[in-house]
């Protein structure tokens, strides 16, 4: 091996291999005993700034690698390095995670026969990310927000206005809206992260402080996201904030699910059961009107298993144009139930993979991924197009700063905002149950 990197003829793919082998042994190193680490010091200092490992019990790791340079961008306007961490456990589980907003980059799970493939869309390298995020080319997909941590407010904010002891004005980035905390927000900054490893879990703790003012919202807020992989095939993400000022807080993660694998086309024969007897309606900028309506008898009743597609082309009565407004599902369910509660259980009956989410948030946002139009290219090298994926993102209703008999997002000094979400993955064979 060494041999050969010192060979004058080497080709640069030739390297890249050796040096990506040299990186693996390094890591192993780091791991081992001191003794083992010792002897390789050599390859472990050529390669240290590559990958860091983090070991826990029983197959449990969690490694990083550095992922490029964010540039200088609000409110820092700071060109920052990001990192992709590697969440591993002992039951063919994977997950790959930025610093760069949080990003869920990919998520590597098992299906009936053992066969493991990526279930979440996304980018294969920060690039993508950064461009999607900050740049979206015009007449695209626009920004799809792949993977992210969504904040200060996720969802969307009508007119960019909303009233606490003062009225407060935000950037409108979405037709009259504000989206998503705005232009820049939690889902393009560089967080702080440390990776962690317990006896039944591996963690990546993210911190990032959102500043006074910054896209018009008041107080200055302090957020901690933790995303950890346990043995059981779940990704738990645990999320806390605290202000400076009274302001409103809205925190999700926007990984956008395909359980028959990244690229792999549409969803639509994907089962769907979402834990709500009822939904938000909204108007024409998917704002909800304020309205809470039964899902019974209409195309959002997903209280028992049914393919998304079953009735995603339904254009009328009794619902109204919902599915005509918002291109597809949109919408926020109201979810059953209190405290940690089933959210939703998602199943692809080819693959056998099951997704079940759990949450405390009081709602559910089902978007089936209505805005790709194929200019996107995943990790599979295969386009994304309108409904290669869906997403359920776990939080309070849109727009609740306008909507006073919604769930309050206030937070004020001296509280502690928290809310965790679950998404655990298994398989079901043929028609016997679940479990993996
Ligand atoms: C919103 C969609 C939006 C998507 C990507 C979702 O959370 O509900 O309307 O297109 O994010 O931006």
């Amino acid at each position: 091996m060494h041999h050969a990197l010192h060979s004058p003829r080497r080709s640069a793919s030739v390297v890249l291999a050796l040096v990506l082998a040299a990186t693996v042994a390094a890591a192993l190193a780091v791991g081992a005993s001191a003794r083992a680490s010792r002897s390789n010091h050599r390859s472990k200092s050529r390669s240290h700034s590559v990958q860091k490992v983090v070991h826990g019990a029983g197959g449990l790791s969690i490694t990083s690698q550095p992922w490029g340079t964010v540039p200088a961008h609000p409110p820092l306007n700071q060109a920052l390095p990001a990192s992709l961490y590697t969440l591993s456990n002992a039951h063919q589980m994977t997950v790959k995670i930025t610093n760069y907003g949080g990003v869920v980059q990919s998520i590597w799970v098992p299906d009936r026969r053992g066969h493991v493939k990526d279930v979440a869309l996304g980018f294969p390298d920060l690039q993508g990310y950064v461009t999607d995020f900050t740049n979206p080319p015009a007449g695209g997909s626009g920004d799809t927000y792949f993977g992210a941590i969504i904040g200060r407010y996720a969802n969307r904010i009508a007119n960019g206005k909303f009233a606490l002891d003062a009225v407060y004005t935000l950037p409108q980035n979405n037709g009259p809206n504000t989206l998503h905390g705005g232009p820049d927000a939690y889902n393009t900054q560089v967080w702080n992260a440390t990776p962690s490893a317990g006896p039944h879990s591996v963690s990546l703790k993210l911190t990032y402080t959102d500043p006074d003012g910054y896209n018009g919202f008041p107080g200055q807020v302090s957020n901690v996201v933790t995303y950890t992989l346990t043995q059981d095939n779940a990704l738990h993400i645990d999320y806390s904030a605290t202000t400076t000022k009274s302001t409103v807080i809205n925190l999700t993660n926007h990984t956008y699910f395909n359980l028959a694998g990244e690229g792999s086309g549409d969803v639509f024969g994907q089962l769907l059961q979402i834990n709500a007897d009822s939904f938000t309606p909204t108007n024409a900028n998917l704002i909800p009107t304020g309205q809470i309506v039964p899902v019974a008898g209409t195309p959002f009743d997903f209280r028992t298993l049914k393919p998304i597609g079953r009735d995603i082309h339904s254009a009328g009565a009794p619902e109204g144009n919902q599915l005509v407004l918002a291109h597809g599902f949109d919408h926020n369910w109201v979810l059953n139930g209190s405290g940690m509660k089933l959210a939703a259980v998602a199943e692809d009956p080819s693959s056998g993979r099951v997704l079940s989410t759990y949450t405390t948030e009081p709602g559910v946002q089902f978007y089936s991924g209505n805005f790709l139009v194929g200019d996107l290219v995943g990790p599979s090298g295969n386009t994304y197009r309108q409904s290669d994926g869906f997403t359920l993102e776990t939080q309070h209703y849109p727009d609740s700063p306008n909507e006073s008999t919604f769930p309050t997002t206030r937070l004020d000094p001296g509280q502690t905002f928290t809310s965790s979400t679950i998404y655990k993955f298994a398989t079901a064979g043929g028609g016997h149950g679940h479990g993996h």
